[in-house]
């Protein structure tokens, strides 16, 4: 199966190699900008002509008489010095969405290459609570996942948590003596943040708490079983917070999904012989450091990447480049996603040069780094509570019901306050949820309550609410046959509306190459905005019995695409608001 771009560019360069004798001609395949200019338009054939240092329009003609218009196309034109305008068929239209209509299921066209595709995604720190410093990633992260799921490729979740490091040994000591003192470690570890807060106060201003913390260190490296005990139960409550978040969310990590820091520690050893096999390490002030050509630091200095510290200990790069093996050589990935702040950015570059030039990574495998921006406050600050603190993630989660709660109850409504309660919950989760994959994940985001609570503009009360409405139409019905599936397209919102939805697989794949959230957003709004042009065009309960349903059928498309498209991101819909 082929999404009308894929077949449109198929054409195009099918006509275009009988054209030019020669075989390999990719068709570029656009939207057009205008409608006169069609539905898509073909750019490809300008560059082919200065190739061939031939006139560009008249390749386009010889182009055009080749092309197979099939039923898909209705006609071709040249325009300007040689773009293709391209006019799809409504026989070809109308087909298709009956087709969607019997088998929703299709209306994603899978990957012509599935490939197994890794996503790295959330992975907090364990020795503190989830904070809003987590939450782009791990909800960009799903995202991408329920996409590359729906395209058909093997997904593996990798939470690459880190439970590892010398933060713990402060907190194992803590642990440690306030078990001791036979004080309830539940109770205590029930607020993470302040339990870490206490113990860095104490290894901060105690200097024999400090030693003991850093000896606890080397003991928890050295597999000291007492020492490891503490941890692994540090380590448990830590995973409950994060799990709580993850449910509050709705995001798809499970335990199985977890693949810690720790995981690598028995790589790690191995990781720098490898690297000194391949003559990649220096010494450089006791430290083992990889030094690469293209990585210079200030005044041109050569930046090192340091692998292995002057007392031994490993870093969070050493740990990366075992995950990088593990991934290509256990994992047998094609792709691997880090979805991780833009701030680690020379990390990555470093961890993937590195791995490239180790051999850790076959040079057909592509390691991506899925940068998001940092999460401001309205004040254009990065996002804090007003004293100063980081926001935990369950606080702003539950400030989110509540905000949602009270807008809900603003509307006059005759559903009941169970039915309410649960709506405002998913309005709440929604909202924070959809505001950050509608903007573009490279940029610093501003979390504002206001706007993403909004019902107007590109947000999720709106888009929740616009599915809602089609819903509530479509059970106005409810009784009488609903199972047409033919849709004739006569008036202009009817063919714009189903051409939108029918675009809808070349949004998804579009996602899964770039990776870039925020262009199913779009495309979910314009389609709301497609229906909402033709609701107030084409009568439909009025409308006579034929073009009734007609147009319940296109209704019920839309609802479907706009169903699978929210479910795509995360997010739940609503059969009513
Ligand atoms: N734990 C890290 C942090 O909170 C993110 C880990 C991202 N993944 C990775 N493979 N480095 O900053």
């Amino acid at each position: 199966m082929l999404t009308i771009r894929q077949s449109l560019a198929a054409r195009v360069s099918d006509a275009i190699s009988r054209v030019t004798g020669s075989d390999d001609n990719p068709a570029h395949v656009i939207y057009a900008t205008k409608p006169q200019f069609g539905d898509y338009q073909a750019n490809g054939v300008m560059a082919i002509a200065k190739q061939m240092k031939t006139n560009p329009r008249q390749l386009a003609e010889q182009v055009v008489a080749e092309l197979d218009h099939g039923e898909l196309i209705e006609r071709a034109e040249v325009a300007g010095p040689g773009f293709i305008n391209l006019f799809i068929s409504n026989a070809y239209l109308e087909r298709s969405a009956s087709e969607a209509l019997a088998a929703p299921e299709k209306l994603i066209v899978p990957a012509t290459d599935p490939q197994t595709v890794v996503i790295d995604y959330s992975s907090p720190n364990l020795a503190k609570e989830m904070h809003v410093g987590h939450l782009r990633g791990t909800i960009i992260g799903d995202a991408i996942t329920r996409v590359m799921q729906a395209l058909g490729h093997r997904v593996i979740r990798q939470n690459h948590v880190g439970d590892w490091g010398t933060q713990f040994g402060m907190l194992i000591a803590h642990m440690e003596e306030l078990q001791e003192q036979g004080e309830s470690l539940s109770t205590e570890l029930s607020n993470l943040e302040i339990f870490y807060r206490k113990a860095k106060q104490r290894f901060d201003e105690e200097a024999d708490f400090a030693d003991k913390a850093r000896a606890y260190v080397v003991r928890l490296q050295q597999g000291d079983s007492h020492v490891l005990s503490i941890w692994q139960r540090f380590i448990e409550e830590s995973l409950k917070h994060c799990e709580e978040v993850y449910g509050l969310l709705g995001v798809l990590l499970e335990r199985k999904d977890l693949c810690a820091e720790s995981f690598y520690n028995k790589e790690l050893a191995d990781i720098v012989d490898a690297l000194d096999e391949k003559g990649l390490l220096t010494e450089s002030e006791g430290a083992q450091c990889v030094f690469l050509d293209e990585f210079k630091g200030k005044d041109d200095k050569p930046l090192p990447a340091i692998i292995r510290k002057r007392d031994g200990g490993f870093l969070y790069a050493s740990t990366d480049l075992a995950a990088v093996r593990y991934r290509c050589q256990e994992l047998h990935a094609d792709r691997i996603l880090y979805v991780v702040d833009a701030r680690q950015s020379l990390h990555f570059q470093q961890v993937f040069a590195i791995a490239r030039a180790a051999d850790f990574a076959p040079q057909d495998c592509s390691l991506e780094h899925i940068a998001y921006g940092t999460m401001m406050g309205e004040d254009g600050k990065p996002f804090k509570t007003r004293s100063g603190d980081t926001v935990k993630l369950k606080d702003l989660l539950e400030e989110a019901n509540r905000r949602a709660e009270a807008l809900i109850s603003e509307r006059d409504s005759d559903i009941d306050a169970r039915e309410r309660a649960e709506i405002a919950r998913v309005v709440g989760i929604s909202s924070v949820k959809y505001s950050d994959l509608s903007k573009n994940r490279n940029s610093d985001y501003i979390f504002d309550w206001s706007s993403m609570l909004s019902f107007d503009g590109n947000t999720a009360p709106y888009m929740l609410y616009a599915y809602a409405r089609i819903s509530s139409i479509l059970r106005r019905r409810e009784g009488e046959p609903s199972d047409n599936n033919r849709i004739s397209v006569k008036e202009t919102e009817e063919r714009a509306l189903l051409m939108k939805t029918l675009q809808f697989p070349e949004v998804v794949q579009a996602v899964g190459r770039d990776c870039l959230p925020n262009q199913l957003c779009n495309y979910l709004y314009e389609l709301a905005g497609s229906f909402m042009r033709f609701y107030e065009n084409c009568p439909i309960l009025k409308a006579d019995d034929e073009i009734r349903d007609s147009r319940l059928a296109l209704a019920r498309l839309t609802a479907e695409t706009l169903h699978q498209g929210l479910d795509l991101l995360g997010i739940r819909t609503l059969e009513r608001m």
